[in-house]
């Protein structure tokens, strides 16, 4: 079948078999058809409005060694933080209550100094606040997952970063692959929205890999997916590799629009990073979640996931205006609800 008639498919019945991902991936000149079958599909399912999430870098200390990224646990050359629990709560009421944002994001390191108890005192502090209140702190137990959806957690976001298992033994070194799936299983069955993603260009990964990524993310029915361009850091032992570009990432975007229609799709960060309008681009081809900055600088410069990152999506108040801006020169709006997943399609996922 010719790339259109790929793309007109997967419009159609939001299913594509793991070839035809293969073929449509490779095929360059198929790249603006996809992006705008993306951006209809987008349309139809989930309409113009775009949902902010304001995002809270509370801790850049982590346990894990990651090669790719930057906070691993070797890497000597960062200056370590821990914003305090009511630094953070009042950063989110600040977000909710002065800006306006309907959810907030809290991200950290896997910090075994926030146990599960102090964890749950601050998704309480931040929920009198009226917002939807996402977590993305690794890998916990299916107890933690509950008492996180106890205490007021809506969503929890865990990328599985690739679904080619030797690749992720090899850039994860300790950490176990199918563990991250049982966790994924876990966070679904304890209630809360989930949410997943890779990274595209990641040293050894293969076009046929980035298709099986796609096809997980149908088969675990995920609520949100997050894709970015791997990006090498400098003090990791991927410093010397190419990374990914912006143009694959949006192609795995795109695709996985179109097979998962009705999801929430952020335009990353990371995207942005590589190229100045990354974002909008990627809210052209699938996207309709912005997740702006709103840690403090003095402790954002320190979250360097990867390099440049920290200058890119930040929420100062003229940053915002700017996001406005961008959002209006492309006919869409700044959505007033707090944007759950409407299920459209797809079935619970249990392992
Ligand atoms: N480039 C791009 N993304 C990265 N992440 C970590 N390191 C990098 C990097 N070097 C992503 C991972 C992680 C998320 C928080 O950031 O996918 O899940
Ligand atoms: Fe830690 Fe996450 Fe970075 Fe891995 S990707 S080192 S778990 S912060």
């Amino acid at each position: 079948m010719a790339s259109s008639e790929l793309i007109a498919k997967a419009a159609a019945t939001h299913d594509l078999g793991r070839d035809e991902l293969i073929a449509l991936l490779e095929d360059e000149s198929c790249n603006e058809t996809l992006f705008a079958a993306a951006d209809d599909t987008r349309r139809r399912y989930v309409g113009e409005g775009i949902h902010l999430r304001a995002l809270i870098e509370f801790s850049n200390i982590c346990r894990n060694n990651c090669c790719y990224c930057g906070l691993r646990r070797d890497n000597q050359n960062m200056i370590r933080y821990r914003m305090k629990t009511d630094e953070i709560i009042a950063l989110a009421e600040y977000a909710a209550r002065n800006r306006g944002f309907k959810t907030v994001v809290l991200q950290a390191g896997e910090d075994l100094f926030f146990t599960v108890d102090k964890m749950c005192e601050i998704i309480r502090g931040i929920k009198q606040f009226d917002v939807a209140l996402t977590l993305s702190i690794g890998e916990k137990s299916a107890a933690e997952y509950q008492a996180y959806r106890a205490a007021g957690a809506d969503r929890f976001l865990l990328r599985i970063e690739t679904t080619d298992r030797n690749l992720y033994h090899r850039l994860d070194p300790g950490m176990s692959w199918q563990n991250r799936r049982q966790c994924l299983a876990d966070i679904a069955a304890a209630g809360l929205e989930t949410g997943s993603g890779v990274m595209v260009g990641l040293p050894g990964q293969t076009i046929a890999s980035l298709a099986d990524d796609i096809l997980f993310f149908k088969e675990i029915n995920a609520d949100m997916i997050g894709i970015g361009p791997f990006i090498p850091h400098p003090d990791t032992p991927l410093k010397n590799t190419t990374g990914g570009t912006l143009e694959m990432s949006l192609k795995v975007m795109a695709l996985t629009r179109l097979l998962l229609p009705d999801i929430n799709i952020p335009a990353t960060t990371a995207m942005e990073t590589l190229a100045p309008n990354g974002q909008t681009k990627a809210l052209q081809a699938g996207a309709n979640v912005i997740m702006p900055n709103i840690t403090l600088a003095q402790y954002r410069q320190h979250y360097e996931l990867y390099p440049g990152k920290s200058e890119t999506n930040c929420a100062a108040d003229e940053t915002l205006q700017i996001l406005q801006d961008k959002i209006t020169a492309i006919g869409r709006y700044i959505a007033a609800d707090k944007g759950f997943r409407h299920k459209k399609s797809g079935k619970v996922f249990r392992l």
